[in-house]
């Protein structure tokens, strides 16, 4: 595996792999690995030639009070893990390399911000999509990988790629989960004991709604109702929202039918987690 930190290396070495028609598949994270992104990786190794992973903290993708400076950071941990995944290049550009000046253009994303996390955390899709369009130049994957547990960044990453008709192919992988059902994530290191006990209860939730549908239940409100009063009555968390929307248009419902997404984000002391269930409807 090789570790590259400059755009200018990392371009080099992809016109070099282009030339010998090479398929590349990628894997961007920001580091901190959990068997989530593994399993990317994984996915990542079984369909394509060679194998990139980038780990960068992108701070155009965090708001002023959101918890930039706390996020995990390994890098050896995951320099080490990304070996043993069988990683080819290892991308680690600096906050520096990534954005040497203000930038003159950014990406703005015009469609689906305006609920779930864009709606908590305003330019957040922004930011990624800024971030992914610069990546994607830079290596120029033939497929890129990204998971269901952030359903609504791949639903606007899939709008990015069809808008600037980017040559890439999203692969979407399913949410990959600690043994009692607490979505892994990079920041569950920064629960407090009490809380990494209660934040099950956010997939638990998710069980309650989807066993209330195969009863039948089709009203939106009622399997909100369901969510809200476990989380509430069973964690110290705050709820951020819970919602459900078409997936992946991400349009109100009155009645449950089609794809639906049923999207929640939950405020503990430290950190806001976030979870999801999709399902298609009869
Ligand atoms: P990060 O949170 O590090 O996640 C990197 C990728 O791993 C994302 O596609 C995310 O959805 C996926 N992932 C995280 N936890 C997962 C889980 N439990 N199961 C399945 N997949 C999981 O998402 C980002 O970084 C950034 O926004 C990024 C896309 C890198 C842009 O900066």
């Amino acid at each position: 595996m090789k570790v590259i930190t400059t755009i200018e290396e990392m371009q080099t070495i992809m016109n070099k792999l282009e030339l010998q028609d090479k398929s590349i598949g990628f894997v961007p994270t920001m580091g901190f690995l959990h068997e989530g992104h593994l399993t990317l990786l994984n996915k990542a190794r079984k369909d394509n030639d060679i194998i990139v992973l980038s780990i960068f903290v992108n701070p155009l993708q965090f708001g002023p009070k959101e918890d930039y400076a706390e996020y995990p950071r390994d890098f050896e941990r995951d320099r080490a893990l990304a070996e043993s995944e069988r990683v080819d290049f290892l991308f680690h550009p600096s906050v520096g390399e990534m954005y040497p000046n203000e930038p003159s253009v950014k990406v703005t994303v015009q469609d689906r911000t305006d609920v779930l996390c864009g709606k908590s955390r305003p330019g957040h899709f922004d930011g990624v999509a800024t971030v992914i369009t610069k990546l994607f130049n830079i290596i120029r994957p033939t497929r890129a990988y990204f998971g269901k547990k952030d359903a609504q960044q791949v639903a606007v990453l899939e709008g990015l790629v069809s808008d600037f008709n980017i040559p890439v192919e999203l692969i979407p992988v399913d949410i990959v989960r600690e043994n009692d059902g607490l979505a892994k994530s990079s920041r569950n290191v920064n629960l407090l004991p009490k809380e990494r006990q209660e934040a099950p209860i956010l997939y638990r939730s998710l069980q309650a709604a989807e066993a209330a549908i195969k009863q039948g239940e089709r009203n939106p409100a009622n399997l909100i109702g369901i969510i809200s009063n476990m989380i509430t009555n069973e964690s110290t968390g705050t709820i951020d929202y819970v919602q459900i929307y078409t997936y992946p248009q991400l349009k109100p419902l009155e009645k449950l039918e089609g794809t639906i997404i049923i999207a929640l984000a939950v405020k503990f002391t430290k950190v806001r987690l976030i979870d999801n269930y999709i399902t298609n409807i009869d």
